[in-house]
């Protein structure tokens, strides 16, 4: 059964950034960095077609250097895309926005006159809040009035190069693809209780073990019987449960606990930078596992 993601909200949502988009210069699009494709609403390639973007892989600090490194050459698409690793937490990294911005509006006429209008786009958590606050620094974003521009866009003015218009409603990814939402759902960015648990952290640890083993078996001290064998997911975190002395009454291990310590620490960077894609090949590893009901997240 596919997972519904507010179908009413998206055409609103939509709508609005459409109408709104005709008075921005360009696109900031914020995906999360471990999980580029993922993370991204592949609608927006529509709906911004045309507009200079600049896409950002927001916590690049968790995320995998070499993947990062081969998502940017993914990205970065000559005048039309530039695309930057960033961890937004800090203004060093973000320092580069405004330029990268002036960049691929250069040549307009009004570029000497008046700052670009960048419209910030990203489904929730990928750290859009976060990446206006730092460009923002101690200016507060509030709402403000725009000749032409509804209400419901909030403009940030970050400096004399640049002005930020945060996007209007939540955009979500628009997927009924489980594999898209259990790369979300293992880094945190959908919660917990709309995919079930065991599911996720067997999803995960099967791609984990193909990339990451050497992680796991470090971190939690598994004891591989044969080097050149992976362990069937539910073994690792069974074995996880076990070096963990996580036991429930009668002795068997508790899988659950197991489980969430380690999506905790993927989720944390305990178990060190990880990216959950690649490029060359976003589907591998991930095994599909149908969720037993459909939830319409929050938002
Ligand atoms: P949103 O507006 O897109 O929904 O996302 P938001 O900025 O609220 O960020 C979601 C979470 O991701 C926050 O953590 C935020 O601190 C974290 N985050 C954002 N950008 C980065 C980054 O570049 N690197 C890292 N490591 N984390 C980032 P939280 O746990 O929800 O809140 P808190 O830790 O800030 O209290």
């Amino acid at each position: 059964m596919a997972i519904q993601w507010f179908p009413g909200h998206m055409t609103k949502t939509k709508k609005l950034i459409k109408e709104n988009l005709k008075k921005m210069d360009m696109v900031i699009e914020i995906v999360d960095a471990r999980a580029p494709l993922a993370s991204r609403n592949p609608l927006l390639d529509q709906l911004t077609a045309g507009k200079p973007r600049l896409v950002l892989l927001n916590k690049s600090d968790l995320a995998d250097p070499g993947v990062t490194e081969q998502w940017l050459r993914f990205f970065e698409n000559g005048n039309e895309i530039h695309a930057l690793a960033v961890n937004s937490k800090s203004n060093k990294s973000l320092k580069a926005v405004p330029s990268e911005c002036r960049k691929l509006c250069k040549g307009k006429k009004w570029i000497n006159r008046r700052p670009v209008k960048a419209m910030i786009v990203g489904i929730p958590n990928v750290g859009k809040s976060t990446v206006i606050n730092t460009l923002a620094g101690r200016i507060k974003a509030k709402a403000a009035n725009q000749p032409g521009v509804t209400k419901d866009m909030q403009r940030v003015p970050i400096s004399r190069e640049l002005q930020i218009f945060d996007t209007p409603g939540l955009l979500w990814h628009k997927f009924d693809d489980q594999i898209v939402g259990m790369k979300l759902a293992s880094l945190g960015s959908i919660r917990d209780s709309i995919l079930h648990l065991d599911d996720i952290a067997f999803s995960c640890v099967t791609y984990l073990s193909g990339e990451y083993l050497d992680r796991m078996v470090k971190r939690y001290k598994l004891n591989l019987e044969d080097p050149e064998e992976v362990p069937a997911p539910h073994v690792i975190i069974e074995e996880i449960g076990k070096n963990r002395g996580f036991l429930q009454a009668g002795g068997s291990i508790d899988y659950e606990r197991a489980a969430i310590l380690l999506l905790k620490e993927l989720r944390d960077g305990i178990l060190g930078r990880i990216t959950l894609e690649k490029p060359d090949d976003p589907l591998r590893y991930w095994p599909v596992i149908a969720p037993l009901e459909t939830k319409i997240p929050e938002g």
